[in-house]
């Protein structure tokens, strides 16, 4: 097998009004008000890709940005996406601005961030309730959490791949949001619009967010066929006759994860002529089913 030469991290080609839709949900949220807003689309049609964008600008401009996602690996926990955003806060916070923040509701915290007591030390144990109670306790001891981390700087967070979430992180989403809807707290999520019809709990967690007003989902459309010859244009460090830009630009479908594989693969054949021989873009359902895992993006999301 040939090893592959990584392609260089790019800039955000086009999709500007998606970022103006999505920033402006940000800025929103600075005055008070819970959003989330769902991305979706295609797989590799640059969701994610987005959302390091806004999060990029928003903690440029002071905002906190936590970040986690759901997996399709087995033997996950649940609430992942939650497990990974606050463990990463936690494991970051100074502890004198983490403790008044976690008090008193740390013990209900920790029975899913073991990280509280290894950080702040001994927690006092809380009594054993009915597991439905226990549930209601810890999404109440969720949603505090966050709205109380955003009292000091809006925050962002970030919930990737939720195709792929389990119903209790779901759960949890409808319930912060609407329990939390007075707060500095911006939640942004991506997943793939092809999996929703074999996602039941994701349906209904969208169509519930959507029933109280508080859901704006933004569909990916393919790239522009300007905004390909431009990725090409980064991507090789030159511009692409036209040919070979309108060429790709039919092959990958606008897809920009598809487009970096024909390039990737184009960049072996260093003889300009095996260009001509471009791949073909396999169909989306080929790409999902049952070779997804393998062709996601490695590095699409943050810690
Ligand atoms: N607008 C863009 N400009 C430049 N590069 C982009 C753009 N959109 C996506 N990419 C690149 O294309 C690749 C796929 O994007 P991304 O991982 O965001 O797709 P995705 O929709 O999240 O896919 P998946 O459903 O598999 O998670 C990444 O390498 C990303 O950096
Ligand atoms: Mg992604």
């Amino acid at each position: 097998m040939t090893e592959e030469r990584p392609l260089p991290e790019q800039v955000l080609v086009g999709r500007q009004r998606e970022l103006t839709a999505l920033w402006s949900r940000f800025e929103q949220t600075t005055a008070g008000r819970l959003h989330v807003t769902l991305v979706a689309g295609e797989p590799g049609i640059g969701k994610t890709r987005l959302l390091h964008e806004v999060a990029g600008r928003a903690e440029q401009v002071g905002g906190l940005v936590l970040r986690g996602g759901a997996s399709e690996a087995e033997g996950m926990p649940p609430y992942l996406p939650f497990l990974e955003a606050l463990g990463g806060y936690i494991r970051t916070a100074p502890l004198e601005q983490l403790r008044p923040q976690v008090d008193p509701i740390a013990p209900i915290l920790a029975t899913i961030l073991p990280e509280l007591p290894r950080h702040l030390g001994e927690l006092t144990s809380s009594y054993p309730l009915p597991p439905e109670q226990a549930r209601l306790r810890l999404y109440e001891a969720v949603g505090l959490f966050l709205s109380t981390i955003a009292v000091s700087r809006p925050l962002l967070l970030l919930l990737d791949d939720l195709h792929w979430a389990d119903t209790a992180t779901l759960d949890l989403l409808c319930h912060v949001a609407q329990h939390q809807a007075v707060s500095r707290l911006c939640i942004l999520g991506a997943y793939r619009s092809d999996e929703l019809a074999s996602r039941p709990a994701l349906e209904r967690s969208i169509l519930n967010l959507t029933r109280n007003r508080q859901l704006i989902t933004l569909t990916l459309q393919p790239l522009h066929e300007a905004d390909v010859a431009e990725l090409i244009t980064r991507l090789l460090g030159v511009p692409p006759d036209y040919l070979l830009s309108q060429r790709l630009w039919k092959e990958s479908e606008g897809n920009p994860f598809f487009l970096e594989e024909l390039l990737r693969r184009a960049d072996h054949d260093s003889e300009p002529r095996e260009r001509q021989s471009l791949p073909t873009r396999k169909p989306a359902r080929q790409y999902q089913q049952p070779h997804a895992p393998a062709l996601r993006p490695s590095a699409s999301r943050g810690a």
